[in-house]
């Protein structure tokens, strides 16, 4: 069982926007994925009710009882993913058994001052944890909502890459802020169930992130194929200027 953890501490970050995206990029890619929802607010769980029968199938797993947490479906097999959407307050006994056995973490920033500061603390929190402090799982920040002035040439910033200077560790993708997302959601879809243009050049930003997925062992730290050397353990942060992101300059059709 692959799994993959989306967490932070921070409400709003787009934890489950990333969960739910990467869940059906997943299926689209026809792999067998379920996806846990360990948040009370059940939203992974209410986006996979509304997604149509004939859409790429997702198993919903419901962990928002901690009781529940680390029960996965029987027929799920060693390659089979499962993409968890973790609570805001991730901590003792809740964080342990999330962690367990995960393959990676990906922590959603929206690139901004408070979130940039909270997220800080969410990764020192997390040095707490055995297996974080062991190196075993790797950590990847994932930029998101971040706003069109903020990106030149499909590149962050200067201003943009100095935010996250603050962290020591640059983010594996950087994710546009894009309405469409909301407007999919609302639907139980995402943006791996499309295929025209517009979609795909959004998809094109989380390449990073499905490259790392699909090469990247178990706990290795080590760089992902697509050259963003951005995987650290929060005790083994080194500042980054990734600068090699390969987003594709996005249209603003539907906004
Ligand atoms: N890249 C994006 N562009 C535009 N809107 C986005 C993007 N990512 C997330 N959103 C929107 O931001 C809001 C918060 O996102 P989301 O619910 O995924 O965050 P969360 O971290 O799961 O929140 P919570 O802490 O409440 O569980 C939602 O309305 C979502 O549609
Ligand atoms: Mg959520």
């Amino acid at each position: 069982m692959q799994k993959i953890l989306i967490a932070n501490q921070k409400g709003g970050c787009g934890k489950t926007s990333i969960a739910i995206n990467l869940a059906a990029a997943l299926a689209n890619q026809g792999k067998t994925v379920a996806l846990a929802d360990a948040d009370p607010q059940k939203s992974s769980l209410q986006w996979l009710k509304m997604r149509p029968d004939d859409a790429a199938t997702i198993i919903g797993v419901d962990w928002r009882d901690s009781d529940d947490i680390g029960e996965i479906p029987k027929h799920l097999q060693k390659d089979d993913w499962l993409i968890i959407d973790a609570p805001g307050a991730l901590s003792g006994n809740k964080a342990q058994p999330l962690i367990a056995e995960c393959k990676a973490i990906l922590i959603p920033v929206l690139p901004a001052f408070f979130d940039i500061h909270s997220t800080k603390r969410f990764l020192k929190s997390l040095e707490d944890i055995k297996r974080i402090r062991k190196g075993k799982v790797d950590i990847y920040l994932v930029a998101n909502r971040v706003r069109s002035q903020l990106m030149q040439d499909h590149t962050p910033t200067d201003k943009l890459v100095s935010l996250f200077d603050d962290i020591g560790q640059q983010p594996l993708a950087w994710l546009s802020e894009r309405s469409i997302y909301q407007a999919l959601a609302e639907r139980g879809l995402s943006i791996f169930d499309k295929s025209q243009k517009p979609y795909r050049d959004i998809q094109t930003q989380w390449q990073p992130i499905i490259e790392m997925l699909a090469h990247e062992p178990v706990g290795t730290n080590s760089p992902n194929q697509s050259g963003n050397q951005a995987a650290v353990t929060p005790s083994r942060i080194t500042p980054q200027t990734t600068k090699t992101s390969k987003t594709t300059k996005t249209s603003n059709w539907y906004e």
